[in-house]
């Protein structure tokens, strides 16, 4: 398994994701204002990943601080707070992650700097740390819901690269293969920047599981053919209704899905619940530049004056989702009342 990102004390060390499949390159970012960018342009993404950068990201704000007035200090560390929340907009853990590293400042306001600084950098390095965890249960929970032989679907990326280490989607495969089970994947290549295509195949062929890659357009036409078990995807922001946020094209496959009696399966920590949001219609949704639909790489396919439309996120719909995976356990339909609870004891 590889691990896509590392806390290295004076920098944070990343694969640049955007160069996968043909390299693999690592980054090691030294200011808040490089890794907003890495976070913005998709060198790290996947709401978890985003996650445990930001909160590396504001340890290592902290770390290079020189101010020794408390005052001080925290203004630099809200600058940078506010610099990594405006990056990717739907992906909950950021903000998740950014209230935990806020909330240590905020109740060790009578210790001197030097002492808060090492409590952000332990916070950061816990949230990295948790995360590992939290997959493989989330992995050991979701393995249950797979059968002895099994051909999966799955969109975008939810592995290692999206995570700390195990992945949530991709996780609940890993386990599932790691148990004996016989797995076979097909990955959705997930226009317009092509996670499936690029980074899911070439994690599950890292890792030696079956995979095969198929089009967007093809995922209805294979539900039908090959026998497909289940789908499993992973999750960008979850209202408490349990309607999810996840990479364009998840609502398409959930309702495929249904048409084709296929139960369709979310994993994600209950890190990705946002408590706030009551209905997938109010979660903030990321429209990105036009430039990822007109053109694949460098090389233009659509005439530049184009209109063009570019959500990265839909939301699919409770009624659609067959069971959300969590660390904490499999919730069923209906999830009001268990998301609620779970967010109780979180
Ligand atoms: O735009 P991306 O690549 O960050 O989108 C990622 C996804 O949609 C993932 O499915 C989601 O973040 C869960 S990752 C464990």
């Amino acid at each position: 398994m590889i691990r896509s990102i590392e806390w290295k004390g004076n920098s944070i060390k990343i694969i640049n994701q955007k160069l996968l499949p043909t390299k693999l390159v690592y980054v090691n970012i030294k200011t808040t204002k490089e890794l907003a960018s890495a976070i913005s342009d998709l060198t790290i993404r996947g709401a978890p990943a985003i996650g445990v950068a930001a909160a590396f990201g504001v340890a290592l704000e902290a770390n290079l601080s020189k101010e020794k007035s408390f005052k001080r200090f925290r203004l630099k560390m809200e600058k940078a707070i506010s610099l990594l929340s405006n990056t990717r907009p739907t992906a909950f853990n950021l903000f998740w992650a950014l209230k935990r590293m806020r909330e240590i400042i905020e109740s060790n306001k009578n210790k001197e700097v030097h002492h808060i600084k090492r409590l952000l950098i332990e916070e950061a390095l816990k949230i990295h740390k948790e995360d590992e965890k939290i997959c493989k249960k989330i992995g050991e929970n979701g393995s249950r819901l797979i059968p002895q032989k099994a051909n999966i679907m799955t969109h975008c990326n939810a592995g290692s690269l999206a995570t700390s280490y195990w992945g949530t989607a991709l996780g609940v495969i890993y386990t599932s293969v790691k148990k004996g089970k016989k797995i076979r994947v097909f990955a959705t290549e997930t226009r317009p920047l092509l996670q499936g295509a690029r980074l899911t195949t070439w994690e599950l062929l890292l890792n030696g599981v079956d995979v095969t890659l198929i089009t967007d357009n093809e995922a209805g036409f294979i539900m039908k053919k090959e026998d497909i078990d289940c789908v499993v995807v992973g999750a960008d922001r979850i209202a408490t209704n349990g309607d999810v946020a996840n990479k364009i094209g998840t609502y398409s496959l959930a309702i495929l899905a249904k048409e084709h009696r296929i139960p369709f399966y979310v994993a994600a920590p209950t890190s990705t619940f946002d408590p706030s949001i009551k209905r997938g219609e109010e979660i903030p949704i990321e429209q990105r530049s036009r430039d990822e639909i007109v053109k694949i790489g460098t090389t233009r396919i659509a005439p530049d004056d184009v209109n063009v439309r570019n959500y990265a996120f839909d939301v699919t719909p409770a009624r659609y989702i067959s069971a959300i995976v969590t660390e904490k356990g499999i919730l069923k339909t209906p999830f009001k009342k268990k998301i609620s609870s779970i967010l109780g004891r979180r």
